[in-house]
């Protein structure tokens, strides 16, 4: 069982509530972790009015939680109210400086300056002391480049993990396995056999509670800067003859800067942004609460671009995401040239389909394996970077996406509306069948 000591910021936060306290007891329960936690937040709690929030909400987001485990586990927890602001409120963790010391920010990222010098006045930026960074690591490039700036003065950048969870989910991961394990899959994987590519990230969620933070965001700060690009590079990567973190990194951060930049006119042929309006009693993003009546911010986003590598040249790849979608869907296809498609569907099922010429599709059902947020605690425990982005993968993307969002700012670009529970607005479909092709539908349909 691996020790460690976790100091988790922002620990009444929602993502604390459903994430990360439910990854930490997964990981207790399965014996792989014995975590020594420090609950940091502002709010003046006592150490048991804390737990008996936390237990209510785990009994919410935990499956059948067993409450002998629970009690174990609860018993290492310790909270500490701490004000960001105040230095002298972080001596409470002065005493805490244990071995393996992982600080997870799960806090906005205009406090993180503020924590890292905090933290470093009491020690806390010792070399073998790692930080857990959440996203959204800036709004655009030279945000990004701000926040680094201010965290480096303090952390190495062999000290931080970014979290980025869509590379902690083992469907995710298996991009690569896949390949790796079947020369078969890697002769199929290039410009020579592949028509085009697909990623598709559907949610049938709204923007629940999280208004205020979603109307800065917006789907392609959301979702298609990091998860969506992220994966574009897993699939686009090469096969690594030997995929060590390093190498891994390199060949990511290659896709990513070989990603053709988009001019005016691709902005308004290639890029689509709307935003979902009320439907079948629905609301609209607008009567969302926290959102402004008059907001321009984009819930879905589709677009095509193209890997300018030997590997891929002249293949056009297509990503769509959004909120409020008829279903939801993670998935991504290989169409092959002359017909036929390699369909990963990650979520919610995870299966591969093999979809070949003159047969019925082919379809296996794969194991989900470990929840993203407990592989990446773990792996971040251990010190291994493999599974984390790092700053110059962060920097390639916001160049890529910053030149839309200033597009958009301008409002060069129009907003379309889609119904709420449709798949998006028409033109998001005349993407593709403009070029005589088509958003692929799951073989058991849409669930
Ligand atoms: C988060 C986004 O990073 O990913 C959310 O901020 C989104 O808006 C979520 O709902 C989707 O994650 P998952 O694991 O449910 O697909």
């Amino acid at each position: 069982m691996l020790e460690c000591h976790l100091i988790l910021l922002g620990a009444t936060g929602d993502l604390a509530m459903r994430k990360i306290f439910p990854a930490l007891y997964l990981a207790h329960q399965s014996k792989l972790l014995a975590p020594i936690i420090s609950a940091v937040a502002r709010s003046k709690l006592d150490n048991e009015t804390f737990q008996d929030n936390l237990t209510k909400k785990a009994q919410e987001y935990i499956p059948n939680l067993d409450p002998q485990s629970w009690g174990l586990f609860c018993q290492n927890i310790r909270y500490l109210s701490i004000d960001l602001t105040q230095p002298d409120d972080f001596k409470q963790l002065q005493h805490r400086t244990l071995p393996n010391t992982l600080i997870y920010f799960s806090i906005a990222p205009e406090f993180f300056a503020m924590a890292c010098a905090h933290l470093a006045q009491v020690g806390l930026n010792a070399p073998g002391v790692k930080i857990v960074l959440e996203k959204p690591l800036g709004s655009d490039l030279q945000s990004c480049k701000d926040i680094y700036a201010q965290i480096s003065k303090y952390y190495q950048e062999d000290q931080i993990y970014r979290i980025d969870h869509y590379l902690g989910k083992q469907s995710v991961q298996n991009l690569l396995e896949l390949r790796a394990k079947n020369p078969i899959l890697g002769a199929l994987w290039n410009k020579e056999q592949v028509d085009h590519v697909q990623i598709s990230v559907l949610e049938t969620l709204g923007v629940e509670n999280r208004g205020g933070f979603y109307d800065t965001a917006g789907a392609l700060r959301d979702m298609l800067q990091n998860h969506m690009l992220q994966m574009l590079s897993l699939i686009a990567v090469p096969t690594l003859k030997n995929p060590n973190a390093q190498a891994l990194r390199d060949a990511k951060l290659s896709v990513l800067k070989s990603l053709k930049p988009l001019d005016f006119q691709a902005f308004v042929k290639q890029v689509v942004r709307a935003q979902y309006g009320s439907s079948d009693g629905l609301k609209g993003y607008t009567q969302e609460s926290n959102i402004p009546a008059q907001s321009q911010t984009e819930t879905f986003v589709a677009l095509k671009l193209e890997v300018q590598s030997s590997m891929w040249a002249g293949v056009p790849f297509y990503l769509r995401t959004g909120k409020r979608m008829g279903s939801s869907l993670v998935q991504i296809v290989l169409a092959f040239k002359g017909g036929g498609a390699l369909i990963l569907n990650l979520q919610p099922q995870y299966t591969l389909e093999l979809n070949l010429k003159g047969v019925p599709p082919l379809q296996a059902h794969l194991d989900q394996g470990m929840d993203a947020y407990e592989k990446l605690i773990l792996e971040a425990v251990r010190g291994n970077p493999a599974l984390f982005s790092h700053q110059d993968e962060l920097e390639a993307a916001w160049a890529w996406v910053d030149p839309i969002l200033k597009a958009w700012e301008q409002n060069q670009v129009p907003l379309f509306t889609y119904p709420a529970g449709s798949f998006g607005p028409k033109v998001a479909f005349d993407l593709l069948e403009s070029e005589g092709r088509s958003w692929h539908t799951p073989k058991d349909g849409y669930v």
